[in-house]
């Protein structure tokens, strides 16, 4: 154990998921650039090297998707192919988000999100939205408006909801309609978030966010997203603490929130990036309630590790299969989502740079589109029991 109560030893589960897979169960390094530790087992369940992810996690009963941009979808590099064949379910990375929609009271700038869609169908992939409401992402304009007119609130946020939801109802598998509510450093005794709404409307503002996903597309599983629920760090457990308290609020008043998003953005560097433990009794309360799981944005940055590229892919692919092992353990799962999936195009390169200046080699495949461990520890953790 870690001084923040992390197991540190990697489960034979676990270490089956890791780097070494890539040399001995394919036979030639067909994606992995460094030489394997020689410190872990041969593997006793490994992936043909022509594996997709979507096909290994399809046969859990599971979507597995990614994070896109829509300029990606446009690239003449490896983007789309391997965009196509590992993936079958697409999230806006962030262009369907407010500020970027209506950067603009009512500016509508809906064609970059309406790419993704059309791609999405064309290549018979399903489509999660995301996000309505987040407080990191809205319009400049937004709290201005809510400080001269707080009765404005209510009709605000309904109307971007129905906005967004409705323009594309029926087409989008499951929204994450609002986004990282709780903040337990924000000091609420019920963890929430001060958001803009609920400094304008109190919390009520999430009752009201579901009731108009519900009625905005009926056939879309409305998620309430959430980051940082696997930390070990007391932060993590007021967290997961506050958004159980939530959620039966919620269910109490008949709310319709369906789903619970695990987002699982890990921090291998940090000792107490993920409590397994506390993070799986909080995954099985969450489906106690009768709500479904999904792994939202899923990926593993290697800022702040130190040693070898070879050693630090290993640490990022043994997070990604510790992290799995949890949560594909759980039947309430529905699908997998990772963060974009190139180190070509990831947000760690702005938002978590290393120190020494190399790039951040925190998703699946390199910039090169090369295979990672990491790739093989989510591609074995799909693969095993
Ligand atoms: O605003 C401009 C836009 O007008 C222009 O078209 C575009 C062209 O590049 O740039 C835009 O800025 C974008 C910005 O969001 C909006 O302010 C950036 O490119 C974009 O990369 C940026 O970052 C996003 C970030 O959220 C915003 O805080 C990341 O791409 C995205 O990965 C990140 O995602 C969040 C999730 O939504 C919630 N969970 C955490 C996760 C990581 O922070």
């Amino acid at each position: 154990m870690s001084n923040s109560g992390v197991p540190r030893r990697v489960s034979r589960r676990s270490a089956i998921g890791t780097g070494l897979a890539c040399v001995s169960s394919i036979g030639v390094l067909s994606g992995c650039q460094d030489t394997a530790a020689t410190s872990l087992e041969q593997p006793a369940e490994t992936v043909p090297r022509d594996a997709r992810l979507r096909d290994l996690a399809a046969r859990r009963g599971l979507k597995l998707g990614t994070a896109v941009q829509s300029r990606y979808l446009a690239r003449q590099d490896n983007y789309v192919p391997v965009l196509t064949r590992d993936f079958d379910l697409l999230v806006p990375e962030y262009e369907a988000q407010w500020k970027i929609i209506d950067s603009r009271p009512g500016s509508g700038r809906y064609d970059n999100v309406g790419r993704i869609l059309d791609f999405a169908e064309a290549n018979d992939m399903a489509v999660r939205g995301h996000a309505p409401y987040w407080h990191g992402l809205q319009p400049d304009w937004l709290n201005a408006t809510l400080a001269s007119s707080p009765e404005r609130a209510e009709r605000l946020l309904s109307d971007r909801i129905a906005g967004i939801a409705g323009r594309y109802r029926g087409r989008v598998r499951s929204w994450d309609v609002l986004n990282e509510v709780i903040e337990p450093d924000d000091g609420r005794s019920d963890g929430l978030r001060r958001t803009a709404f609920l400094t304008a409307m109190g919390p009520g503002y999430i009752d009201l966010a579901f009731r108009a996903a519900r009625a905005a597309d009926p056939a879309a599983r409305l998620v309430l997203n959430e980051y940082r629920t696997e930390w070990a760090w007391p932060q993590g457990r007021k967290r997961r603490d506050a958004l159980l308290r939530l959620l039966e609020g919620l269910l109490s008043r008949g709310v319709p929130v369906d789903a619970v998003g695990v987002q699982g953005h890990l921090a291998p560097a940090l000792d107490g990036y993920l409590n397994a433990g506390a993070l799986g009794e909080f995954c099985r309360e969450v489906a106690g309630m009768g709500l479904t799981l999904s792994v939202t944005e899923l990926d593993a940055r290697d800022t702040g590790l130190r040693g070898s590229r070879a050693e630090r892919d290993q640490s990022v692919a043994d997070a990604y299969a510790r992290f799995l092992d949890v949560m594909l353990a759980q039947p309430a799962l529905d699908a997998v989502l990772t963060w974009g999936f190139s180190d070509r195009y990831s947000w760690f390169t702005k938002f978590f740079p290393r120190a020494d200046g190399q790039r951040v080699r925190g998703t699946l495949y390199d910039v090169d589109y090369v295979k990672k461990r990491s790739w093989f520890a989510v591609a074995n953790a799909l693969a095993g029991g």
